[in-house]
């Protein structure tokens, strides 16, 4: 594929989950040549019209509330949450949404209800394309991560921390009250942990894939490297010991520098226009956020 091909944009009228209804297999076949298809054009003009597109497009949604996800998100309709409620100046930084996890939806929907003033692009970027280079430039790297999986570490607060790309409480991250539940959750999962000062949780991922299968035999750079080494900093959390290979050594800044060039000179930033819609492939494209000035407001919806 071309990468002038990615996203593919759909531009329309009128109402968008009549247009997802009558025309799924187009594109289904679209998002699985691009990755990524963008919907403009059609009347979509607040959250209530974005749930009756996504139930027009008919599949069934990922719920946040069984997820592992960091971010810190509220529910606006039952199958709409805002996107991330990081500070305007936080860049999330490329990642596969919930790859850090075992648990991942396969698909995403993002609905643009208000454009922001300057900045607040998505970038949005094919990771089997990621994957072709990285295999040339860094082919040890990608051996040993193909090898030997990689794990994540997350500290987690005890309330939730909206501050922060990853402020989601452990209380609310592993549907638990209690420190013994929350052990039993992790230990059910195969993580590993460790209490800390001030009600904090450190948990480390059991060793997960970094690659992955695509269905038509291509393969893609499916993890949250990116957005863990470049990303994960707050008051609880070195970036630097986010990211591990299988075997408990630390990913080094060096070892994750080709992987990140590469991914940032393929990727495509969506600058957002109200009533804009875009359907992600999750498996195949990572996305992030680019910082914003003024107001912004995109949701977002997951399919499992
Ligand atoms: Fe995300």
């Amino acid at each position: 594929m071309n990468q002038t091909e990615f996203p593919a944009i759909t531009t329309g009228t009128g109402d968008l989950a009549a247009y997802l209804q009558s025309n799924k297999d187009a594109v289904d076949a679209d998002l699985f040549d691009a990755g990524a298809v963008l919907f403009r054009g059609f009347d979509v003009p607040d959250p209530q019209a974005f749930d009756a597109a996504i139930n027009g497009y008919g599949e069934a949604g990922f719920t946040y509330e069984d997820s592992l996800s960091n971010a810190v998100r509220t529910n606006v309709t039952p199958r709409v949450f805002t996107a991330n409620e990081a500070p305007p100046t936080t860049e999330i930084f490329l990642h596969h949404e919930m790859a850090q996890t075992p648990i991942y939806p396969a698909k995403l929907f993002f609905y643009c209800e208000i454009a922001p003033g300057s900045g607040g692009a998505t970038p949005i970027c094919r990771s089997d394309w990621v994957l072709d280079r990285l295999s040339n430039e860094a082919p040890e790297f990608v051996a040993r991560v193909e090898e030997q999986g990689v794990r994540y570490t997350n500290v987690m607060p005890g309330d939730d921390d909206a501050g922060s790309g990853q402020g989601r409480s452990w209380r609310s991250t592993l549907s638990a009250e209690t420190t013994q539940a929350a052990e039993a959750r992790l230990a059910q999962l195969g993580y590993s942990w460790e209490w800390r000062d001030g009600g904090s949780l450190r948990a480390t991922t059991p060793t997960l894939d970094a690659i992955r299968l695509l269905p038509d035999g291509r393969r893609s750079f499916f993890n949250q490297l990116i957005a863990a080494f470049r990303g994960w900093a707050d008051s609880r959390n070195d970036s630097n010991r986010a990211i591990t290979f299988g075997d408990g050594t630390p990913i080094t800044n060096d070892e994750m520098a080709p992987a990140i060039t590469i991914a940032d000179e393929l990727t495509y930033d969506l600058a957002w226009q109200a009533g804009d819609v875009a359907l992600i492939d999750n498996f195949a494209v990572m996305h992030g956020r680019r910082p914003f000035n003024g107001k912004r407001r995109v949701l977002a919806s997951l399919i499992a």
